[in-house]
């Protein structure tokens, strides 16, 4: 028989951080923000991307219920994303479920339409895993990515998370099935490349 022994220190998600990269920003989401994230709930193809099935009028008072109460969270953290340029809000990127056991926790980010393709996205991707994997210490972060989704795969793959498999017809979206691939990342592949898993000279952000 195994024995657990092994007992980390238990992440600090009730410190919220604010996290300063080239292009964003991230820092703690709260109820002020939910004006600037309402087009991200209320676009068709941001909802068929994450999977959402909604009927495309979100319920704002709950959606404001949900963004007041992102600091109180002790197990999970909700940061906005905000372009440094403008100083706009312009999505958000979450480590939630998060499992002590195994020291993991889920990923997922969502820009605002309008501002996909420049870079921001990927920066915001390796400000919450680095500050996942550094400050928090986990060991694995995992996500789902829609196989009619290859810009969100390409950015994760961009920064170092891992195809592991396929989950075949996990979304049924307007008759069509469609399968998800599991991606993840483990905290050695962070130590070792700090999000930056392609070769030297690669010039993507
Ligand atoms: C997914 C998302 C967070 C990415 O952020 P972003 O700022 O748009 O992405 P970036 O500009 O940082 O990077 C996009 C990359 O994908 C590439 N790309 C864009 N369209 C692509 C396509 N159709 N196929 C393959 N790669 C594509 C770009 O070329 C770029 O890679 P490169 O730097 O190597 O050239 C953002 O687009 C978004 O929120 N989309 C809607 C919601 C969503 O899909 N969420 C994820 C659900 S899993």
């Amino acid at each position: 028989m195994v024995d657990h022994v092994h007992s980390a220190p238990r992440p600090d998600f009730v410190s919220k951080p604010t996290l300063r990269g080239e292009k964003v920003l991230l820092r703690p989401v709260t109820v002020d923000d939910v004006s600037a994230l309402m087009p991200m709930f209320r676009d068709a193809e941001a909802s068929r991307l994450t999977g959402s099935h909604d009927d495309g009028r979100p319920d704002e008072a709950r959606i404001r219920t949900w963004y007041d109460t992102r600091r109180d969270q002790e197990d999970r953290l909700d940061l906005a994303v905000v372009e440094q340029a403008t100083g706009n809000v312009i999505g958000e990127a979450v480590l939630n479920d998060w499992d002590p056991g195994n020291e993991s926790c889920n990923f997922r980010i969502c820009l605002v339409p309008g501002t996909y393709g420049h870079g921001m996205g990927t920066e915001a991707t390796r400000l919450i895993v680095g500050y996942g994997f550094e400050k928090l210490g986990l060991h694995h972060i995992s996500l789902e990515v829609y196989s009619f989704n290859p810009r969100a795969r390409r950015v994760y793959e961009k920064v170092g998370f891992v195809a592991e498999g396929v989950l075949r017809d996990a979304l049924l979206w307007e008759g069509t099935r469609v399968d998800a691939a599991v991606m993840s990342f483990l905290a050695p592949e962070w130590f070792q490349h700090h999000g930056w898993p392609e070769p030297a000279g690669h010039t993507s952000v």
